[in-house]
């Protein structure tokens, strides 16, 4: 039985953490070199996924263990710059772990498409027309996309609203469309295209913009985790985390930085999945947002036995074919590490880590704060900045932390000293 639950995985080094990944993924031994020497983008990829390329850019891949998500374990791969987040995902994953991991389940994944009509002379006629049509607009609108529609997606409905501009009422017609394992913005973006004129025809009015939307209502992940109380510190800390939430759950300008925390864990491993993540981050938000008050994406209660129990929903419109995911080498060995096979367990997996990676935050911000944790890694990359090399960064860094101040001047000084100068 495969565990993700692997004590003392930071001690390791690079090749042993391979080693352990390799063998629990059956990485084969290119795969393994792919990850170890390039991060897998070759020039001449990276040449045809964007314009006026000059070559690649790599971010630390990291792995937060210990997660069972449904009873299942999983290693998660994170491509994120910011120390920290990888270990505290990690922890509390640990402590779900012992009350039998995280729950999550997601809704069908449909994505909404929106045609803007504007210049409609006669609403209620419009709106009437295009709803009368409907099944025959579906139709036009899923021969764009047998191979969706094969595997049991596409175009499923059709709704039409009435707003109110700076530039006068408008009409907006919204598809709706299962995208499956698709992200969907492609398939999305070419219905909406496609059935545009027939649209106007019905409405007479003009189509203006004809996109996807981010806010993926119709595409939610829910993740819920129960944590021990005594795992977590005891009662008080229970309560405090519950304060903390509190804080975040009124005040907007507390919330916009704990959901930045949630969005941490989200889009490291979004990323890493070659996903989108400018797309999660904008329906995360919106979302937060969606009775008109910014608020918390996640939420705290405790329960009957004093323990914490974490639950999160966000529209989460991922894939695991089409786009990087399906071309970048490094984003393919991700989806393997993760053996997930469907594009609603990776959104899954996605929701439990950005729910483990706010409560850590959470439970350092109440209790000893959040910079001690920082420390030693950010210490690491001043005295790597001033130039320390090998066993030397492990030295000045211990140095700046002890002395509590960690600058570049200071890590020189150290350094100096350490080398005899
Ligand atoms: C830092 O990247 C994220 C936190 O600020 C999140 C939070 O405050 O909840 C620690």
């Amino acid at each position: 039985m495969k565990t993700s639950k692997i004590s003392g995985f930071y001690k390791l080094s690079l090749e042993e953490r391979l080693e352990v990944v390799g063998g629990f993924a059956n990485l084969t031994a290119s795969e393994i070199a792919t990850l170890k020497n390039t991060g897998g983008l070759s020039n001449g990829l990276a040449d045809q996924m964007i314009e006026n390329v000059i070559g690649g850019f790599t971010l630390p891949l990291g792995i937060t263990t210990n997660f069972k998500i449904n009873g299942k374990d999983y290693l998660v791969p994170m491509a994120i710059e910011e120390s920290s987040v990888v270990a505290a995902a990690s922890n509390v994953a640990k402590i779900a772990r012992e009350k039998g991991g995280f729950t999550a389940s997601s809704s069908e994944p449909r994505m909404i498409g929106q045609i803007q009509l504007i210049d409609v002379k006669e609403f209620a006629e419009a709106k009437e027309k295009i709803l009368k049509n409907k099944s025959e607009i579906l139709k036009l609108a899923n021969e764009q996309d047998p191979v969706l529609v094969k595997f049991g997606g596409g175009c499923q409905d059709l709704e039409v609203r009435e707003i109110n501009t700076q530039k006068g009422k408008m009409l907006v017609v919204h598809l709706i469309v299962d995208c499956r394992d698709a992200m969907g913005a492609n398939a999305v973006n070419t219905m909406v295209e496609a059935i545009a004129s027939k649209i106007e025809i019905l409405s007479g009015g003009k189509a203006l913009l004809r996109i996807i939307s981010n806010l993926a209502v119709h595409r939610l992940t829910r993740a819920k985790g129960i944590f021990n109380k005594e795992l977590l510190g005891g009662e008080k800390v229970v309560e405090a985390i519950l304060k903390a939430y509190a804080f975040a759950a009124a005040d907007k300008y507390r919330c916009a930085t704990h959901n930045k925390g949630i969005m941490n864990g989200i889009t490291a491993v979004t990323l890493a999945t070659g996903n989108d993540t400018r797309a999660i981050e904008a329906g995360a938000h919106a979302y937060a947002s969606l009775d008109g008050k910014y608020t918390s994406l996640s939420h705290y209660y405790k329960n009957d036995e004093g323990n914490l129990v974490g639950e999160i929903e966000l529209p989460m419109a991922v894939g695991l074919i089409g786009g990087a995911t399906a071309i970048h080498p490094t984003a393919k060995i991700c989806i393997k590490i993760l053996g997930v096979k469907k594009a609603s367990e990776l959104s899954q997996v996605i929701a439990s880590v950005g729910l483990a990676q706010n409560l850590a935050a959470l439970k350092a911000l109440a209790t000893e704060g959040i910079q001690r944790g920082h420390m030693s890694l950010h210490a690491r990359n001043i005295a790597i900045m001033a130039g320390a090399k090998g066993e030397m960064i492990e030295k000045v860094a211990k140095i700046l932390v002890a002395d509590k101040k960690i600058r570049v001047d200071k890590a020189k000084e150290i350094l100096a000293k350490l080398s005899g100068e």
